[in-house]
């Protein structure tokens, strides 16, 4: 039996799977939501038999989508992509996104970026009035970290943010490793006033590689309820 919040996950990626049409090349998204669309998309390749063909955003997804029996190949194979489904950590009403949480942005926005179109799959506890309840993941070089989080703690103070906490993510007692091998911080701000302003200046720190907004990315977002119901936000 399912929680409440997994039936709600569960709603929303089974909704997601009748956006899916024989002979695509998908974006598989990481984090619980999107494996929950990854066991239901194996499930219909075994009962249906379609073809198709996906990209993972981490290593994680590209396992899970390998044991359903999916065929998985690089981006650059791939070359471009018809539709990326992922879950999301805070979706506004314009649809921007707060992702990372499960440490895998930077492959999530390269991917959803290199597709025609992206979906978000999402139980109805992620969608916000505004970003930054949750907290915002910047993926950083290891080298020089601290520096790094220095010049952002003093770009920050010139930031429509409620909160300026930045911390690093840790893996029991050692620091969080992405799958490309960098550090994230979590940048604790509780409110962002400006999320169109604060991404670019964040992506312009020398350590940054990618931060974890997502705006004007996700074309639809899927939000799905415990009662099982989904409805398409766009
Ligand atoms: C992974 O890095 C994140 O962007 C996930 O998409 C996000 O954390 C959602 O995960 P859940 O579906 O488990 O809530």
């Amino acid at each position: 039996t399912l929680s409440p919040a997994d039936r709600a996950k569960f709603a929303a990626a089974r909704a997601a799977l009748s956006l899916v049409e024989p002979d695509m090349k998908l974006g598989l998204g990481t984090g619980s939501t999107a494996n929950w669309f990854i066991r239901l998309l194996g499930e219909r390749i075994r009962v249906d038999g379609i073809k198709l063909t996906a990209v993972a955003t981490s290593d994680r997804t590209a396992a899970l989508a390998l044991s359903e029996g999916i065929e998985v190949i690089d981006l650059d194979e791939a070359g471009w992509l018809d539709l990326t489904i992922d879950g999301a950590d805070e979706v506004d009403p314009a649809l921007n996104l707060i992702k990372g949480g499960g440490g895998a942005h930077l492959q999530e926005k390269i991917v959803a970026t290199a597709s025609d179109r992206m979906v978000v799959i999402t139980d109805d506890s992620k969608l916000v009035a505004t970003l930054g309840a949750f907290p915002l993941p910047v993926e950083v070089i290891p080298m020089g970290w601290k520096s790094t989080r220095a010049i952002i703690e003093e770009m920050l103070e010139q930031i429509d943010v409620s909160g300026r906490e930045v911390t690093p993510r840790m893996d029991g007692a050692v620091l969080y490793r992405t799958d490309e091998g960098n550090h994230i911080l979590d940048l604790h701000l509780e409110r962002i006033g400006d999320p169109h302003r604060l991404s670019p200046l964040l992506n312009q720190v020398a350590g940054v590689v990618e931060n974890g907004l997502f705006l004007g990315i996700a074309d639809q977002v899927m939000v799905g309820y415990e009662s099982g119901e989904a409805h398409l936000l766009e």
